[in-house]
């Protein structure tokens, strides 16, 4: 455990099996060592000695190829206080509505049907069904958020999504329409016991539908910044559609979307329900397949890309503070930590980073202790680079950075392999 290990070793477990099919035939992926929570922003000036750290290794499951992490921190101490609120960005609004839109066009969801979203943060994503009128919940342990949704018009419980809560949620709303979880079902480690709250809130032609990165994308594109303690599953298609088969529910299609890095929108429902399985389902599958998912030298591929990519990103920072450049990050998002954290660059290389998010603005990125403040900050004491750490928005910042890239503002994108953006080069 980390420095304090007295203190935090009761925080977190490490995994005894795969999650989803129960092996323990496992191959080591990639250890990014030890590792502070990448959403524990920390009060500035602050003594940070006793910051907690937890290691950070990946492993892929040779029973079913899930991507895990071989260690779960409480999910009490993850979430119960929650800083990320879901971003304020065009790409997400225009996101959330498409979603919407998906799931009531594909499963001819009817107004005033119920829908309830687990890890429904703020409760934008439900609002967008609030605006078709449907009748919606919103479950999410963080007490905060919840608080704010419901203040906001989506009532929101604040508890985890389980077999027990959601047999609550049956006998005082009824059977759902369609449960909705974006971004969650990757955090969540009883994946077993959410299905079964699934089978019993469901309706007959209900759909179950959740939103995770997809590990296809990650691999790929050697997104390894998106690994981080609150990500425990990192799923391809044939993982999920094995896992919900040993569960009495079926895969019935699947979207990929561009969002978070590339991510898939999986449609699940009952095993003998209505819905026919689209033939997407399989032919992602041997996609998959013939990408090389259920091999072991893809994942050892993988690890050394993500060598190659630190020691790159390590490189370039150093020169360019040797010529004396001014750095800044753009964006503390949660993957910015691991980012910074595994590559060793923090106050030192990074003046500050700014960010929309007013709560993490005034606070230090965990680990690296990097200051956060706002965009406006970022304006009047303009770097020469920015390392965009939210580069899952790159189009729409570009866009919005128009003027700091005319003035001769530059980017480093550092994934999937660092590059420089200039005026020329951002589109
Ligand atoms: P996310 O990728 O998890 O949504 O996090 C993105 C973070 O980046 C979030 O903290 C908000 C921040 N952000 C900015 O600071 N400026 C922007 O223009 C955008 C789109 C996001
Ligand atoms: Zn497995």
């Amino acid at each position: 455990m980390g420095s304090n290990g007295n203190s935090t070793e009761s925080w977190a477990r490490r995994i005894r099996e795969c999650r989803a099919c129960g092996s323990t035939d496992w191959q080591n992926v990639v250890s990014l060592g030890e590792v502070p929570l990448a959403n524990g922003f920390l009060e500035q000036g602050h003594s940070y000695d006793d910051e907690p750290r937890f290691p950070l290794e990946v492993v892929s499951c040779r029973g079913c190829r899930l991507l895990s992490l071989t260690h779960v921190v409480d999910p009490a101490v993850l979430f119960r206080e929650y800083l990320y609120v879901t971003s304020p960005s065009e790409t997400m609004k225009r996101h959330m509505r498409r979603v919407a839109d998906l799931c009531e066009e594909r499963f001819g969801i009817p107004a005033g049907s119920l829908v309830v979203e687990m890890g429904s943060n703020t409760g934008e994503q439900l609002a967008a069904f609030q605006e078709d009128r449907m009748r919606v919940l919103g479950v999410d342990p963080a007490r905060d958020l919840a608080a704010v949704a419901t203040e906001h018009g989506v009532r929101t419980l604040p508890e985890f999504f389980s077999a027990t809560s959601a047999g609550h949620i049956r006998e005082e709303h009824g059977p759902a329409r369609l449960i909705l979880g974006r971004h969650v079902f990757a955090h969540i480690d009883d994946i077993a016991d959410v299905a079964a709250g699934v089978r019993q809130l469901l309706r007959s032609d209900g759909v179950f539908a959740i939103e995770v990165p997809y590990a296809l994308d990650m691999l790929e594109r050697n997104e390894f910044d998106t690994i981080y303690h609150e990500h425990l599953s990192y799923f391809m298609v044939d993982t999920l559609a094995a896992f919900f088969a040993r569960h009495g529910l079926r895969v019935l299609d699947v979207e990929h979307l561009g969002v978070h890095g590339g991510s898939i929108l999986v449609f699940v429902g009952h095993q003998d329900g209505p819905w026919p399985t689209r033939p997407v389902v399989d032919q992602m599958r041997e996609k998959e397949q013939r990408a090389g998912l259920h091999d072991d030298s893809t994942y050892s591929g993988f690890a050394c890309s993500v060598e190659e990519t630190r020691e790159a990103l390590t490189r370039l920072v150093g020169e360019l503070r040797a010529e004396g450049r001014r750095i800044a990050g753009y964006g503390a998002p949660a993957k910015g930590n691991t980012l910074l954290t595994t590559c060793g660059l923090g106050h030192g290389q990074l003046e500050f980073c700014t960010d929309t998010t007013e709560l993490k603005q005034g606070k230090v990125l965990p680990g690296t202790h990097v200051p956060v403040r706002s965009p406006s900050y970022g304006k009047e004491h303009r770097p020469d680079y920015y390392l965009l750490l939210a580069w899952n928005y790159s189009e729409e910042i570009f866009r919005k950075e128009r003027d700091y890239l005319e003035a001769g503002g530059r980017f480093i994108v550092p994934i999937p392999r660092p590059r420089v953006v200039t005026a020329s080069s951002a589109n």
